[in-house]
């Protein structure tokens, strides 16, 4: 087990595309995936995937906090080979950070409810249905994945800031 180093916007890695993983898992993907959840945990985020970490892979870990859901949490969980699509065409703006982007966050437009579809470390699969939060931490793992950053995402660029200032200035507080 060990603290991996995280990709930060503008390493090459992050834009890449990612391949797919063998089933059954290798012992350095499940080595792999354990330092991932150790890791994200260590730099107080929500989800982390692969290439975050400089590996081009089809794979992500996240959790969701209680009290992000309804005091419903998900403990953490390893996602290999998702498959994320939209449910519905209902559109909600939730306000994203990434690790590999420190500092900042963004307002973004995702999907309000999404299907998916993984495999755990042991070819177990795990599927359902998303919303509110829990959709969101989806939406942007997965689209890195793809080679996908959030701003990518954003269609307001006023939108975008650093923690701190956000912090002092709340959007719903400005004109
Ligand atoms: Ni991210």
């Amino acid at each position: 087990m060990g603290l991996l180093k995280i990709a930060r916007m503008g390493h090459p890695v992050l834009l890449q595309e990612t391949d797919a993983i063998e089933m059954p898992v290798s012992e350095n993907v499940r080595r792999l995936a354990a330092d991932m959840v150790e890791t994200m945990h260590d730099a107080m985020g929500v989800g982390l995937a692969a290439p975050q970490v400089h590996q081009a892979l089809r794979m992500f870990v996240y959790h969701v906090p209680a009290e992000r859901n309804l005091g419903m949490g998900i403990a953490p969980r390893i996602m290999i080979n998702p498959e994320i699509v939209p449910d519905g065409e209902g559109i909600m703006e939730c306000e994203e950070g990434c690790l590999s982007i420190p500092g900042l966050r963004g307002l973004v437009p995702r999907y309000s409810r999404v299907r998916y579809h993984a495999a755990g470390l042991d070819g177990e699969i795990i599927a359902g249905i998303a919303e509110g939060f829990h959709a969101n931490v989806l939406q942007h793992e997965f689209d890195h994945l793809n080679g996908i950053l959030y701003p990518m995402r954003m269609t307001d660029f006023s939108r975008l800031g650093f923690v701190e200032e956000l912090r002092r200035y709340p959007w719903e507080r400005r004109a």
